[in-house]
């Protein structure tokens, strides 16, 4: 299992009347061919940012001003605007928030789904709108309903399309932000396995943004936490549930219910991320650790691997002690 998407060092600044937030800084992280890679964090943390940041979608007041993006092997930050636009759909693709962003109201779901097909690839509309069919099917929905517009459509049906639209080109990454946000729970846990299943069948690599902390243990492979625009802890689902090592790591498992325990008791997060205008020095976490050492207001712990394949940045985990 090769590597399709390498983030090194990655940090995102954003001028604000108060001053350079520094909404993503040294973030590095990789995403295996046919690997889920689940982000989570508070909101704030920088999730979006990681992401717009990978798609260069960042404009101003925003700017990347470091790292670099490699997408099997090649530098995608220094890639030309024109060679973004292709690689944005046949490469990378995204399933939007809102299926709402995705769709136009005016147009059928077919037409959108052939025009992105034509504008991308060298086929007639002919075979664009088969593989309309087919990808309207593969994600649950009669192939002859193409002719259908949005607003025939329930939410989740949309999202549905959203995703067809996603796989219109065959992407080898899909970015889901927050995709199933505003659908009910039931739907919700549909879209998800509908995702799921699709990135099995396609070998799809995939990073799955989220609050949900149980939704993306049950299905992500790897799982990288953000705090305060830097990743904290990397590691393994499996590895992450049994051993997790950074504080906040551990506290957002604890503030999560556990079905499969009830005994376990959630504990909310004291206080608040902080302001990312003008970052505490030392460790950004530092406020809210009830571990907190002297040096943690002082250094900036890094991210270390501390087993293989399992990275946290914390002075307590055992990387950070020389
Ligand atoms: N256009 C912008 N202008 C100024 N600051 C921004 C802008 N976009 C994002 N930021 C800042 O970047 C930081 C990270 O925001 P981001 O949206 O990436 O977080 P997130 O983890 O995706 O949060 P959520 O879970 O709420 O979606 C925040 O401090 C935010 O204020
Ligand atoms: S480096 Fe210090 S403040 Fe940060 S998480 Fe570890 S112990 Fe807590
Ligand atoms: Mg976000």
């Amino acid at each position: 299992m090769g590597t399709l998407l390498s983030v090194e060092n990655l940090s995102t600044y954003f001028k604000t009347e108060k001053g350079i937030s520094k909404a993503v800084e040294n973030v590095s992280f990789h995403v295996n061919e046919g690997e889920m890679l689940g982000l989570i964090g508070e909101s704030g943390c920088g999730k979006t940012t990681v992401a717009q940041s990978i798609l260069r979608l960042i404009e101003y007041p925003g700017k990347v001003v470091s790292g670099s993006v490699y997408l099997a092997g090649r530098e995608i930050l220094k890639a030309s605007e024109a060679e973004m636009r292709k690689l944005r759909w046949k490469e990378i693709s995204v399933i939007p928030q809102s299926a709402m962003n995705a769709l136009n109201p005016i147009y059928t779901i077919g037409d959108q789904i052939i025009e992105a097909i034509l504008l991308h690839e060298d086929v007639t509309k002919k075979e664009a709108l088969k593989r309309t069919k087919e990808l309207l099917e593969m994600v649950g929905i009669d192939g002859d309903r193409w002719k259908s517009y949005p607003h025939e459509f329930s939410g989740g049906m949309k999202q549905r399309v959203a995703i067809a639209m996603a796989l219109a080109c065959k992407p080898k990454l899909i970015i889901s932000d927050e995709s199933t946000t505003g659908l009910d729970v039931l739907t919700q846990a549909q879209i998800i396995a509908l995702l799921k299943d699709l990135q099995k069948k396609m070998n799809l690599s995939v990073i799955l943004i989220s609050h949900d902390l149980p939704m993306v243990t049950a299905i992500c492979d790897r799982i990288a936490i953000m705090y305060a625009g830097k990743i904290v802890e990397w590691a393994s689902t499996e590895q992450l549930l049994k051993e997790a090592n950074h504080p906040y790591s551990k506290a957002l498992l604890n503030a999560t219910p556990d079905l499969n325990n009830l005994d376990h008791e959630v504990t909310s997060i004291p206080g608040m991320v902080p302001s990312l205008v003008n970052p505490p020095l030392g460790c950004r976490f530092q406020s809210r650790c009830s571990l907190a050492l002297e040096r943690c207001s002082q250094e900036s712990p890094k991210l270390m691997e501390i087993k293989p394949r399992h990275f946290s940045a914390c002075f307590l985990g055992g990387g950070n002690n020389g």
